[in-house]
């Protein structure tokens, strides 16, 4: 079963595709988009554990259909997000003569999307890539045209919009992940749920309930292919509407502002969704303390993530004064006010203006 959403945005329409076995079929996408193998040399982009694991499969299967490819590799993880690694990507395919006409391939999670995608967008002044997505997280990655990389006073300060000409997501690969690495995309995916697709959040924390901890590991590629299309679609719905984030994206910050100061406090110790989860209880306690949900709601929010697997209360040693550091840092970029995307029910997230930043404080330290 194949899942395939087209997204049409001002700098781009692109297929996403959804399903099992998507990596053997590379090829075929490349024809379909008329990518033909004459005088195209195509890159692979992957970090190194990735491309242990999955780049032989691309490069056999490109190879049977007469295409000719290069692997370039970078080590993993979110440091090589750098314009030092940018730099050596391109020392790569220089070196191996990646041209105008070449085509890269972007294989793996958010990073080698990031990186790899931000290396089409400047590599020769453009090439067009396709996203061939390996984790959880890259569902959210993977979808809205940005690329980048980290500079050492913020992250993703330099990048692009540089939608790619498809997006092939291969749900196998999911198979390998870590634990913390299933962790770290549903935080995500469920926020996706919580903000857009209601059912979908349900279905989730349901299956989580009946299969116990870990249940990712139970649930079928299907299963997986279907939720994932989910998630991607609310995504995709608001990316479509506010591509440059002026105005309905934000509501994908839901849970990112304590997220963040979690994620940043703890020094990286805590991964992405993690920080997003908790962020996302933490706010929606803010949500209640201006009056606009009920205890029911916090609590329902609360024991949902935690049946998921997730962490919904903020470690304790990270300090109130600590998390203020970071929020009003994000406070001070903001203007005078503080704005947040807070969850008030399921399947709802409201923008707020203006939040006082005591009450912040206040829930912070109270609960
Ligand atoms: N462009 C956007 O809109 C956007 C949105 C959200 C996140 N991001 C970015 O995404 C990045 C995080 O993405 P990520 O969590 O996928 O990180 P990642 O790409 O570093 O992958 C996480 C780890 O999983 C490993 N891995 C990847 N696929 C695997 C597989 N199938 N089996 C086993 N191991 C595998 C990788 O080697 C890596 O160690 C961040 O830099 C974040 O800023 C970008
Ligand atoms: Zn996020």
């Amino acid at each position: 079963m194949t899942q395939v959403r087209e997204i049409s945005t001002a700098s781009g329409k692109y297929p996403v595709v959804i399903g099992s076995g998507l990596l053997r079929s590379v090829p075929r996408w490349l024809r379909h988009l008329q990518f033909s193998p004459k005088a195209r040399l195509l890159g692979i982009v992957a970090d190194q554990s990735v491309a242990e694991r999955y780049a032989a499969e691309v490069e056999e299967a490109l190879q049977e259909e007469g295409y000719q490819s290069v692997l370039m590799t970078f080590p993993s993880g979110e440091d090589s997000k750098s314009l030092r690694q940018l730099e050596g990507l391109a020392t790569q395919a220089s070196q191996a003569g990646l041209d105008r006409t070449s085509l890269l391939l972007t294989l793996g999670g958010g990073v080698a999307g990031d990186l790899g995608g931000f290396l089409a967008a400047v590599y020769m002044r453009g090439l067009p890539f396709v996203q061939l997505p390996t984790t959880l997280l890259a569902h959210d990655a993977s979808v809205g045209g940005k690329v980048g990389v980290d500079h050492p006073l913020a992250k993703n300060l330099l990048g692009a919009f540089w939608p790619p000409k498809a997006v092939l997501y291969d749900v196998a690969t999911l198979r390998t992940l870590s634990d913390e690495e299933w962790r770290n995309g549903l935080g995500e995916l469920v926020k996706h749920g919580l903000l857009g697709d209601s059912a979908l959040f349900e279905e989730i924390v349901s299956t989580a309930h009946a299969l116990g901890p870990k249940f990712w590991r139970q649930v079928s590629q299907e299963q997986w292919t279907v939720w994932l299309a989910r998630g991607i679609e609310v995504k995709a719905r608001i990316v479509e509407q506010d591509e440059r984030e002026t105005g309905m994206r934000r509501l994908l910050n839901a849970g990112h502002t304590v997220g963040h100061a979690v994620e940043w406090a703890s020094s990286y110790r805590l991964r992405h969704g993690e920080a997003v989860s908790i962020g996302l209880v933490a706010e929606s306690r803010i949500a209640l303390r201006l009056g606009m949900t009920s205890a029911d709601f916090v609590y329902l929010l609360e024991a949902s993530l935690a049946a998921c697997g997730l962490p919904v209360t903020i470690p304790s040693d990270l300090t109130v004064e600590r998390l203020m550091q970071a929020i009003s840092r994000d406070k001070k970029k903001q203007g005078s006010a503080l704005a947040m995307a807070l969850p008030v029910a399921v399947g709802e997230v409201r923008i707020v203006e203006q939040i006082p930043i005591e009450v912040v404080q206040e829930v912070l330290t109270y609960g």
